[in-house]
């Protein structure tokens, strides 16, 4: 294994001191972290994911008061949803203190993206610093998100100074990010690793944030994202047999909770053999990964049901399978 990887926190803490980027292991995905407050290791981060300027970074942060020392006045429900789901697969949108948080890091925007992470390898990193970590997915701008430390090896090990092991991550989607608009009501920028019901229990109904041009509005949402080198269609299971491709040596399954009969094991993933949309949203990235690396000509994807983590999966499915949608 490279020397790279490893569970020294006290590496990453100098690493971080001096401005240089440390791959970090969250629950949700793991980030490509440096100190937020440091403009030149945050652009570090822009250039070695290849990552537009324009899209803003979420700061990591160890708990609610550390977020408050950089942010404006919490609206109501962001009181609450922090200390309902913090530490957890939760990002809010926070006034910034712009006096506080640089431009590039929420590459001008009056609002800042915030989490406090749930991985005790972080939290224990996070604890030891006097600086909020800038952390987008470690992985290059585009492609799918890193759930291990050997993912975020294999892609950015020659662009990191240590990544920090922390195992499999166990949520295995990003974050769900949560705005506010004018009267403190939350809006949906993201669906993610933490349910709409959970979040709908907690502070009532979400509406779904849009841009003036009534696209969703988080500037990182691009229609093609999570995509693997292999073309990649999404369908249900009946819709997919339909498209009546050949199904031989040269397609990969992606399947949501049954195997596809006639179709080799080995060219096959089942995201959940119990339908658990939780744990398939674990399984996701990997599974991802590894039938992109079979190199064949086409990977089908079922959808996963709507409930629970499914409407997320969905997403990532759907924004994988772009250039292969009919438009
Ligand atoms: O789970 C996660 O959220 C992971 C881990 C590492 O924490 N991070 C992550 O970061 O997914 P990234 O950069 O891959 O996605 C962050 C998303 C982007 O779509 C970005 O546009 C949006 O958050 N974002 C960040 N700051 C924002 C802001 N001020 N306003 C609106 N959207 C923002
Ligand atoms: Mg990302």
């Amino acid at each position: 294994m490279s020397s790279k990887i490893g569970s020294d926190s006290q590496i990453a803490r100098e690493a971080l001191q001096q401005g240089k980027l440390v791959a970090i292991p969250t629950e949700t995905v793991y980030g490509l972290a440096a100190n937020a407050y440091d403009e030149k290791a945050v652009t570090g981060i822009f250039l070695a994911k290849n990552r537009p300027s324009f899209n803003p970074l979420i700061l990591h942060v160890y708990d609610v008061d550390q977020a408050q020392s950089f942010t404006g006045e919490w609206p109501q429900a962001a009181v609450k949803l922090a200390k309902t789901f913090w530490p957890g697969p939760l990002t809010l949108l926070l006034p910034r203190d712009a006096t506080i948080v640089p431009d590039l890091v929420t590459a001008g925007s009056p609002l800042v993206a915030v989490r406090v992470p749930a991985h005790p390898v972080t939290r224990e990193l996070l604890k030891m610093l006097d600086f909020p970590l800038a952390a987008p997915s470690a992985n290059p701008s585009g492609y799918i998100s890193p759930t291990t430390a050997q993912h975020v090896h294999q892609q950015l090990g020659d662009k990191v100074s240590y990544i920090l092991e922390g195992g499999q991550a166990t949520v295995g989607i990003e974050s769900t990010i949560i705005g506010f608009d004018q009267d403190g009501n939350p809006l949906l920028y993201r669906l993610g690793g933490l349910s709409l019901s959970s979040i709908e229990d907690c502070v009532g109904p979400l509406r779904t944030a849009r841009d003036e041009h009534h696209k969703p509005a988080t500037p990182g949402r691009l229609a093609r994202h999570y995509a693997p080198e292999t073309a990649f269609i999404l369908g249900s299971r009946e819709a997919l047999q339909q498209r009546k491709i050949d199904i031989s040596e040269k397609v990969a399954i992606l399947a949501f909770e049954k195997p596809w009969p006639n179709i080799p094991n080995e060219h096959q993933r089942v995201l959940s053999l119990t339908g658990d949309t939780a744990e398939a949203a674990r399984n996701l990235f990997r599974m991802m990964r590894e039938l992109d690396a079979l190199g064949l000509s086409l990977i089908l994807a079922e959808e996963a049901p709507q409930e629970g983590l499914g409407p997320a999966i969905n997403d990532r499915l759907f924004r994988a399978s772009y250039d292969t949608r009919e438009m």
